[in-house]
């Protein structure tokens, strides 16, 4: 599906594991269509990447690293999205933990605690920060 270049014009997008793979690719999509993009992810070296791509992509952007886990951090990187450019219309909370494919026997408490933390509970914390 081809996205129009202004199809995002004059909105505000939010991208969680925006320091890599498909949330990076997500950024520089919403870029490309008109979008002001904020990411977020635990790596700087992936958001400094990322955020170059997005403003080659013609997009004004803001780069926040902060862990998705953390309910201080997500509020504080909303907080910051809307100081920054006033609004939110859209969100991609894509940031996620791979696990390997294995046995439920073979899963540390530890590993299954991370997995829960980023992708669900990570997932709640910015829902609850953004839909205000
Ligand atoms: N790639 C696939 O085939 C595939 C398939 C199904 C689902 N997914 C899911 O899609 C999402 C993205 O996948 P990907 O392949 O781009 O993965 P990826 O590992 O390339 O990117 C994930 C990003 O999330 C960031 N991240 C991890 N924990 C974080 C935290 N606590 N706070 C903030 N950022 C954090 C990482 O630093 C990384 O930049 C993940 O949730 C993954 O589980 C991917």
């Amino acid at each position: 599906m081809t996205v129009s270049s202004t199809a995002f014009t004059g909105k505000v997008a939010f991208v969680t594991g925006a320091g890599s793979g498909i949330g990076r690719t997500t950024a520089v999509a919403f870029a490309r269509a008109g979008a002001r993009v904020a990411l977020a992810d635990l790596s700087a070296d992936g958001l400094r990447e990322t955020a170059r791509l997005v403003e080659e992509a013609g997009g004004p952007v803001l780069a926040l690293t902060r862990d998705v886990t953390s309910e201080d951090e997500v509020g504080s990187a909303l907080d910051d999205t809307i100081q920054a450019f006033g609004r939110l219309d859209v969100a991609c909370n894509n940031a996620g933990v791979e696990q390997p494919v294995t046995s439920a026997a073979d899963i540390t408490k530890d590993e299954w605690d991370r997995a829960v933390g980023v992708s669900l509970t990570g997932m709640f914390l910015c829902m609850k920060h953004q839909i205000p």
